[in-house]
């Protein structure tokens, strides 16, 4: 069921169960962080190896240290320009976190939502949220309720309706590793952002496919069409004959045999690109097309966040 009752997810959540949350990423799933069998059911929901931490949601900056045994000053003051938003930061763990929620590492990701209502629901728990987007593992991440019902809306009891999330990326996941400031995931906070705060950082964006690698698998954010990624002009020289659905930053395609397109920002914005990247990934698949092809986006700012997703949407095709 989907509402804006905040009374009922509090319950729920309480109860040990999981609910869908909005935040102003993507959506999660989310269960109480600090009770190792209520986040064994988002590994079960959604299908996720065990090998792959979660994201530990908190109301503020001040409630890090809870469960965190350090948090470096490079980090910290990251923290004080971009949190509350779409920043994650990886710390060493306190014992009160379950090894679950860390895949049995020793630290911890944690970061605090812009979104309101789910601020609001932090507050009003006693315990932080774990919580992953609210896809079936491997999918593409819901910006919107609707796309947490379409698909898992028969297995949990409760989806708390914030609207569309209005960044469509995940956060930006960081660390300090040998006293660098180190991105592991791009997200809604670009780079260029981080270094304006603390200066050039590195980037360990892995493409991998080894499990070792969490979260940094080749293939994720993926529908079930093939997805064909890479410069526009070569794409539509390759794929003459098959009936197409293409993705475009601004301006839309011509060639043959496109069925349906989606133009991210006709104003050439790429945080509104960023924004409707999943929705329009979404609708693409959903239509009566062979296969999906995505240009590559100007590669800055969150066009690498964008980039980055495509990259692993097409990594099977
Ligand atoms: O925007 C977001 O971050 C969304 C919303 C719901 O907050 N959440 C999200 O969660 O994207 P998920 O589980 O889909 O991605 C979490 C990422 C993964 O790449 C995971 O490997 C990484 O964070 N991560 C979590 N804990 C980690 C840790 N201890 N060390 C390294 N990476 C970690
Ligand atoms: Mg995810």
């Amino acid at each position: 069921m989907i509402g804006t009752d905040l009374l009922n997810a509090k319950t729920l959540l309480e109860n040990g169960r999981c609910v869908g949350i909005p935040t102003e990423t993507v959506y999660g799933l989310a269960a109480n962080a600090l009770d190792a069998k209520a986040c064994a059911e988002i590994f079960r929901i959604k299908n996720r190896p065990s090998f792959n931490p979660l994201i530990v949601h908190v109301h503020a900056v001040s409630e890090i240290e809870k469960y965190a045994r350090e948090f470096p000053e490079p980090l910290k003051k990251l923290a004080e320009k971009f949190a509350p938003g779409p920043i994650t930061f990886v710390l060493p763990k306190k014992e009160n976190i379950p090894d679950i929620v860390t895949a049995g590492g020793d630290t911890v990701a944690l970061r605090i939502p812009a979104h309101p209502l789910t601020r609001k629901l932090l507050q009003q728990l006693a315990f932080p949220l774990a919580a992953p987007s609210a896809n079936p593992f491997g999918y593409i991440s819901p910006v919107t309720a609707q796309h947490v019902e379409q698909q898992l809306g028969d297995v949990i009891p409760y989806i708390l309706d914030g609207g569309a999330c209005t960044i469509g990326v995940e956060s930006t996941v960081v660390t300090v590793e040998n006293g660098e400031v180190t991105v592991l995931r791009l997200g809604g906070v670009s780079v260029e952002a981080i270094e304006a705060v603390c200066g050039k950082v590195r980037l360990a964006i892995n493409h991998s496919s080894d499990p070792k690698s969490p979260g940094q698998l080749a293939s994720h954010y993926a529908p079930r069409k093939k997805l064909f990624f890479g410069e526009l002009n070569q794409l539509l020289e390759k794929h003459p004959t098959e009936k197409k659905g293409v993705l475009t930053f601004s301006d839309a395609a011509k060639g043959t045999n496109i069925a349906y397109q989606c133009v991210l920002s006709p104003a050439g914005n790429l945080n509104e690109a960023a924004s409707q990247l999943f929705a329009a990934l979404r609708f693409l698949d959903s239509c009566d097309v062979d296969i999906i092809l995505a240009e590559q986006f100007p590669d800055k700012e969150l066009g690498r966040a964008i980039n980055d997703r495509l990259k692993r949407a097409s990594a099977q095709a």
